[in-house]
């Protein structure tokens, strides 16, 4: 809305929209508003659509006993396990992964396939002023999660392009928010794409949806600031269409879409065997998983509910479900969620153009700071006073015709980071630093090197840490040398190492510390 006349007649007309809503409480503090908070306030409620706030608001209350409501009612009575005709394994399956790879691998050469990254996210569990993938956990080559996956991506061109002899590209689409955009842009410009090509990095931005109060009411993070958020992973779906990614997929020729959060350090990127996997299967729709062994680990199941797939959240299930199991002794749900999604761009398209207004929002009841309506004073609450409105990811999974499940080893493709270092032992940089030297350990014992100590003895070779506690050793492998493990034995094959050993695509590296 462009202000016709002077700042009043913005005000007004902004007020009787607002009012139409039952939401013009948040013009209360207009008159103590300088002139450029006033403009602020202005735009942010004009680009709003009130009535469709108050919409989402009532469906995900389920008023009048909707969906929302019948969906959470007796959840736990209608889960059930993923049948086992859907699932592959990559250990179980392991003679069909050369198979799925070279597939993959083919995709990819074609320029077929794209990896689109999830960062919209705020990170508040981690407490970091700035966006997740910027972190460096503190590896030896000091690399951020972006480093890490633009270097992984730069690899599977390399590989597929040497594998088919045609040069290729996988767009990298990565979804900002409101949050995330400017500093996430900025930080890919100063490092130069990572080596990608600039044209193939797309950024786009999801929307931002505003905190509620219990009644529905907006709630304002400053007199002239509304308390906003983003609207959840599953803001991807609108994103899509309004900011004509779809139609840049197509023009592209993009088929296959690799979809996945940015906090896992070990995340394959467009992982070709994942991606052949699923186009062996026909399947328009797919989730990678890992065995979920601890019934309180804070990973949603992919499980079906009244016949249909989707994944109930950690914070959805209840304890009684979630430690039920099954007669081999592990869990029933035990297909843990680690938000990795394959999604054909066909199936994309009709979420998009079709499904994507019945997706409901998911509710969390949150302390939302705000400004007291009546008395102007900034409250810090102590226990939730709101709600913030989220779709997520994976909610398409219902509308899948073919449906598949993908399950990998957990300490090779999942390491979340979550928590900040002082906050408890579990998903932290450490554990997401150890999880990837840990690994990469185990590729070069695989490839038949050994490490030995400051007196030249052998290392014994137990590749995989136990527990938190245990320290890895410090072994670090270039993503531009090898994606999973790969191509290692020709630089390492019974040859003797000590640590820190770096492997990179300048040669080996052995940080010797003698005491300098
Ligand atoms: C997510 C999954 C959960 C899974 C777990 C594995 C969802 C909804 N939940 O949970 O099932 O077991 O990861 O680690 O996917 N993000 C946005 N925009 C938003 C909110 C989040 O892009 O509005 C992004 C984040 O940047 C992040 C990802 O979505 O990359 C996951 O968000 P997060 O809130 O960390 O999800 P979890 O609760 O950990």
């Amino acid at each position: 809305m462009e202000a016709a006349g002077g700042e009043g007649d913005v005000a007004a007309e902004l007020r009787q929209r607002l009012a139409a809503g039952g939401q013009d409480h948040v013009l209360r503090f207009w008159p103590e508003l300088d002139g450029a908070a006033r403009r602020a306030l202005a735009a942010e409620l004009c680009r709003m659509d009130v009535a469709e706030i108050n919409r989402f608001f009532r469906r995900a209350r389920g008023d009048g006993g909707g969906a929302a409501a019948t969906a959470a009612a007796g959840l736990d009575a209608r889960m059930e396990p993923v049948p086992r005709d859907v699932l592959g394994s990559a250990s179980r399956d392991r003679g069909l992964v050369p198979r799925w790879e070279s597939r993959g691998l083919a995709e990819i050469a074609a320029s077929r396939v794209a990896a689109l990254l999830l960062a919209g996210g705020q990170g508040t569990r981690l407490g970091v002023p700035y966006p997740k993938g910027m972190c460096d956990v503190g590896l030896p080559s000091r690399k951020t999660l972006f480093h890490l996956q633009a270097q992984r991506l730069r690899r599977l061109q390399q590989m597929a392009e040497e594998q088919h002899g045609t040069p290729c590209h996988i767009p990298w689409y990565i979804m900002t928010s409101g949050r995330t955009m400017e500093s996430t842009k900025e930080f890919f410009q100063k490092h130069r794409y990572f080596g990608l090509k600039k044209e193939n990095v797309i950024f786009f931005q999801q929307g931002m949806l505003p905190a509620l109060g219990f009644d529905g009411k907006i709630l304002l993070e400053e007199k002239g600031k509304i308390a906003m958020a983003p609207d959840g992973n599953g803001g991807l779906y609108r994103a899509l269409g309004s900011h004509g990614i779809m139609d840049d997929m197509e023009q592209r020729g993009v088929r296959s879409v690799h979809v996945y959060c940015v906090d896992n350090i070990l995340v394959k990127v467009a992982d070709p065997r994942f991606i052949g996997f699923c186009l062996e299967k026909g399947a328009d729709c797919g989730a990678k998983v890992v065995e979920k062994t601890n019934p309180t680990e804070p990973v949603g199941v992919v499980c079906r509910v009244d016949g249909v797939y989707q994944v109930v959240e950690y914070s959805e299930i209840s304890l009684g479900t979630a430690q039920q199991r099954g007669p081999d002794g592990r869990l029933l749900f035990n297909a843990g969620n680690i938000a990795n999604h394959y999604f054909t761009t066909a199936f994309l398209k009709d979420v998009v153009n079709i499904y994507e207004p019945q997706l409901q929002h998911h509710v969390a009841e949150k302390k939302i700071p705000h400004v007291d309506i009546t008395t102007g004073q900034l409250v810090q609450p102590e226990k939730p006073n709101g709600i913030k409105m989220e779709k997520f990811v994976f909610d398409i999974f219902q509308f899948s015709k073919k449906f598949v499940v993908y399950e990998v080893l957990r300490e090779d493709e999942f390491s979340p980071l979550k928590n900040a270092d002082s906050q408890n032992g579990k998903d932290n940089p450490t554990t997401a630093r150890h999880a990837l030297m840990s690994l990469h350990h185990c590729w070069v014992l695989n490839a038949g090197g050994h490490f030995v100590d400051e007196n030249g003895t052998r290392i014994p070779a137990i590749p995989r840490l136990k527990d938190a506690n245990d320290l890895p050793v410090e072994c670090e492998i270039s993503p531009l040398v090898s994606y999973g493990g790969e191509g290692l034995e020709q630089l390492v094959k019974d040859r003797e190492f000590r640590t820190p050993l770096i492997i990179d695509e300048d040669g080996i590296h052995e940080l010797v510390n003698n005491g300098v």
